[in-house]
C-alpha cells in the first residue's frame, strides 16, 4: 500500500469538511479535520502522488439566515466575511489546500441543480406533502429554528422547534406549546407543503454490503455509527427546504423551495475539483470517476452518517462516481475539560491564536497533532500546550538541532565532516536512519497521526541522546576523528527531520532545510544514506522553537 517512487503515481481526491461560513474556525475544526487532512495530503504530495485537496466554505442553511438577521446583513455579506477569513486563517495555519472553494459560486450552484435533476430523471427520488408552519404575516414557511415555544417537558418558554435548550429535550416543532415565529412573533399556521425525498430505503441492501462487509478496515467508531444506522434501518430523507437562502430547487413546482444545505454541500467537492481543473487546465473526471482514484473524506464524528451513508447514496444513485475509500472521521476535542462551544465563545479561535501567538503555527500543529481525538475524546488545556512546547519542540528538537550545528561551526566552520570508521553508537543511530522514514509513513497511510508525529520525535529524541553520550565536545582533542562521524550523522539526522517533519511541521521543516541546504524534501529522499554530502556548508543555527512562560499564555473563558 505504500507509495511506491518508481511505480507510477496513484491518485488520490482528498476532502475536508467544508466549514460553514457563518464563523472563525476554532481548534476543535483543526484538531479534528484540517490538520490531519493536510498532514496526510502533504505527506502524499511529498511521496509524488497525483493528489487534490479540497474544501471550501458551506455558504447555505438555516443558521447563516439566522446570523444574518441577527447582524442586520444579507445572507451574501455573512459569507463573504467569514468565506475570506477562514480561507485566510487556514491558509495562514499552513493548511495546504489545491483549492478551497465555495458554495455560493456559480460553478457550485449548476453542479448541484444538475446533480439534483439528474436524480430526479432517474426517478431516485419521491415526494410527500406535509403540514408545517407557516407565518403568514411574512409570508415564509418556517425552519424549525425560527418557531419558538413553550416547552411540553420542562415549561421553559423560549424553547427552539427542535430542541429546548433549557433541559436538552429534542423536539419537533408541533410539539411546542404556543408556538410563535422568531420573524414577526406572531402565531404561525399550519400548511401543506411538498417536498422531495432521497429514497436512502432503496439503498440499504447494497450499503449493508460495502460498508459492513468491505469496509471493516473504517476505524471502530465510524464503522460502529454506520452499522448501528443501518441495523435501524434507513427512511427517506428530505432534501429540500422552504427557504429563501441556498440553491433553488430546478423544478417548475418547486417555487420557493431550495436544496437542503446537507444536500448540496458535499457536492461542493465535486463543485471544487471543477473549479480547480479549469483553472489550471486540467480534467476534474479522473478525481471523482476513475475507480483507480482513492476517494478520502476527512470529517469530525458528527458528520459521519452524511459521508458514509446519505452521500455515497447520492454518488451512487446519479451513477458515474466513485465511492470514499476511506472515512477516517474523529471524535471531538474538548477546550480545558468543557465540551468547545461556539454559542458561549468556549473556544480557541485561530484568528485570535494567530494574533496573539504570532509565528507559533507549528506550536498549535503539533500539539493538535499530539492530542488529535483519534479514536476518543481529547482535551485541549493550555498547561499541555506549555509544556509540549518547552519540554519537547524546545527541548528535544530544538536543542538538538541547535547543539548539532553550533559544534559544526566550533569545529569545523559550519562544513559537514565526512563519516568515518562506524562503531556500536553510531550503527544504533544507522538503523534509526534507516526505518523511521518507513515507521512514520506506515502510521500515516493508517491515519494514525499522532503515533507518526511520536515516531518522528523520537528521531529527535534519538539524535538529543547520541550527542549526549557520545560526548563530542571531549572526544575532541583525544579523538577528532569520532567526532566527524558523530556530527556527520547528526546532520543526516537533521536532514531526515525536516522531510519527515514537513507533513506535521511544515514551516520548521522548511526553516530547517534551508539551515542545511536541504532543497528537497521529497519523502524518498530521506532513505538516501547521504542527504546532506559531506563538505556542504551549513548555515548558522537559527532559533526554532521559544519557551512560552505563563503569562504569556491566553486565557481562555469558560
Ligand atoms: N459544514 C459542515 C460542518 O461543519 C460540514 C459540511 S461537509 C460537506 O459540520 F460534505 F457537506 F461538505
Ligand atoms: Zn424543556
Amino acid at each position: 500500500m505504500s507509495p511506491n517512487t518508481t511505480s507510477p503515481p496513484s491518485r488520490y481526491t482528498i476532502t475536508a469538511a467544508l466549514p460553514y461560513a457563518n464563523g472563525p474556525i476554532h481548534i476543535g475544526h483543526l484538531a479534528g479535520v484540517y490538520i490531519p487532512a493536510d498532514i496526510y495530503a502533504r505527506y502524499l504530495r511529498s511521496c509524488q502522488q497525483d493528489i487534490l485537496f479540497v474544501s471550501g466554505s458551506d455558504e447555505h442553511g438555516v443558521p447563516i439566515t439566522i446570523r444574518a438577521q441577527q447582524e442586520g446583513i444579507t445572507c451574501q455579506q455573512v459569507v463573504d466575511k467569514y468565506h475570506q477569513l477562514n480561507k485566510q486563517t487556514l491558509a495562514d495555519i499552513g493548511i495546504s489546500f489545491d483549492v478551497f472553494s465555495r458554495t455560493s459560486s456559480p460553478t457550485h450552484h449548476e453542479t448541484a441543480s444538475a446533480f439534483f435533476t439528474t436524480l430526479h430523471q432517474q426517478q431516485c427520488l419521491t415526494t410527500k406533502t406535509t403540514n408545517q408552519y407557516y407565518d403568514e404575516s411574512s409570508q415564509q414557511f418556517l425552519a424549525d429554528r425560527y418557531i419558538y415555544g413553550t416547552c411540553p417537558q420542562c415549561s421553559y418558554t423560549d424553547a427552539y422547534g427542535d430542541q429546548c435548550e433549557k433541559c436538552g429535550n429534542t423536539l419537533s416543532p408541533e410539539e411546542l406549546i404556543h408556538p410563535r415565529s422568531a420573524i414577526s412573533g406572531k402565531q404561525p399556521i399550519l400548511k401543506p407543503t411538498k417536498h422531495w425525498f432521497l429514497a436512502l430505503d432503496k439503498h440499504e441492501d447494497w450499503l449493508k454490503t460495502w460498508i459492513l462487509d468491505t469496509h471493516t478496515d473504517w476505524k471502530p467508531h465510524v464503522y460502529g455509527q454506520c452499522k448501528s444506522w443501518l441495523e435501524e434501518g434507513l427512511c427517506p430523507r428530505a432534501i429540500t427546504r422552504d427557504l429563501q437562502w441556498g440553491i433553488p430547487v430546478p423544478l417548475a413546482e418547486a417555487i420557493g423551495k431550495v436544496l437542503y444545505v446537507w444536500f448540496d454541500a458535499p457536492i461542493g467537492y465535486i463543485s471544487a475539483t471543477k473549479e480547480w481543473a479549469h483553472a489550471h487546465d486540467r480534467d476534474w473526471k479522473p478525481y471523482w470517476q476513475d475507480p483507480n482514484t482513492q476517494l478520502v473524506h476527512f470529517i469530525g464524528k458528527d458528520n459521519i452518517v452524511f459521508h458514509c451513508l446519505i452521500f455515497p447514496v447520492m454518488l451512487h444513485a446519479h451513477g458515474d462516481f466513485i465511492l470514499p475509500k476511506h472515512v477516517p472521521a474523529n471524535e471531538f476535542m474538548n477546550l480545558e475539560g468543557k465540551k468547545i462551544s461556539t454559542s458561549r465563545n468556549h473556544a480557541v479561535w485561530l484568528p485570535d491564536y494567530l494574533k496573539q501567538l504570532p509565528d507559533k503555527q507549528d506550536v498549535l500543529r503539533y500539539v493538535l497533532c499530539a492530542n488529535a481525538p483519534e479514536n476518543k475524546d481529547s482535551d485541549f488545556t493550555w498547561q499541555d500546550f506549555q509544556a509540549k512546547n518547552n519540554n519537547e519542540l524546545v527541548a528535544i528538537l530544538g536543542n538538538f538541532v541547535h547543539r548539532s550545528l553550533v559544534l559544526i561551526h566550533k569545529y569545523y566552520e559550519g562544513k559537514v565532516p565526512p563519516c568515518r570508521h562506524i562503531d556500536e553508537s553510531d550503527a544504533i543511530v544507522i538503523r534509526y536512519l534507516q526505518d523511521t522514514p518507513q515507521q512514520v509513513a506506515q502510521r500515516i497511510e493508517a491515519f494514525k497521526f499522532k503515533e507518526g508525529l511520536q515516531v518522528w520525535m523520537d528521531l529527535a529524541r534519538q539524535g538529543n541522546k547520541y550527542l549526549t553520550e557520545t560526548e563530542p565536545w571531549h572526544l575532541i582533542k583525544t579523538k577528532p576523528e569520532r567526532v566527524q562521524t558523530i556530527l556527520h550523522l547528526a546532520t543526516q539526522i537533521m536532514a531526515q527531520l525536516a522531510i519527515l517533519g514537513e507533513p506535521f511541521l511544515p514551516f520548521t521543516s522548511h526553516k530547517l532545510a534551508a539551515m542545511l541546504q536541504l532543497d528537497t524534501l521529497l519523502w524518498g529522499y530521506a532513505t538516501r544514506k547521504e542527504m546532506i554530502p559531506a563538505g556542504t556548508v551549513l548555515q548558522k543555527p537559527v532559533i526554532l522553537f521559544q519557551r512560552i512562560e505563563t503569562d504569556s499564555l491566553p486565557i481562555t473563558s469558560s
